[in-house]
């Protein structure tokens, strides 16, 4: 398949705007239903890519999301620059959050995004450093 099919799309990601918060994860599940992707696929990345992009914005001041959608698959990644995460093994359990109480408050931080990524995804890859940041690369794939 040549490059030209492929769809790129990318996005700010706000840094502790509750408000705006999860627009690009709405845009990208738009864009794939406009595709006519099966809805269990959109589903899949339309969770997968919320968690991530809320975890940009409530732990690490916002980033960015590059989003490749090909003939049989969706590629999402998201970077930000915040602070790392220290213990990913830890990280990646049920229920682990160091939100604060302010962000628990507003009905985020249950501990649940990491487990739900990997859950949704067909693969997910996570680079991160203490003090640099986090990428976060969600591959689902179409069938
Ligand atoms: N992008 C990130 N930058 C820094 N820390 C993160 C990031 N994503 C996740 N974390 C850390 O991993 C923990 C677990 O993430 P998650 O499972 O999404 O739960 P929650 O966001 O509800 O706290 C977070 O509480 C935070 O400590
Ligand atoms: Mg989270």
């Amino acid at each position: 398949m040549g490059l030209s099919n492929v769809l790129k799309l990318h996005f700010d990601i706000p840094a502790n705007d509750f408000v705006s918060a999860g627009e690009a994860s709405s845009s990208v599940k738009k864009t794939l239903s406009q595709l006519g992707i099966a809805p269990q696929v959109i589903k899949k990345s339309a969770i997968a890519m919320y968690e991530a992009e809320i975890n940009a914005v409530i732990h690490a001041n916002g980033g960015t999301a590059d989003i490749e959608i090909d003939q049989d698959k969706v590629i999402i990644k998201i970077q930000d620059e915040g602070p790392g995460i220290p213990d990913l093994d830890l990280a990646m359990q049920e229920g682990f959050s160091t939100a604060p109480d302010t962000v628990r408050q507003m009905g985020f931080g249950a501990g649940m995004g990491l487990p739900n990524m990997k859950r949704y995804a067909d693969e997910l890859k996570i680079n991160t450093e203490v003090g640099r940041g986090t990428t976060v690369i969600i591959r689902v794939n179409f069938a």
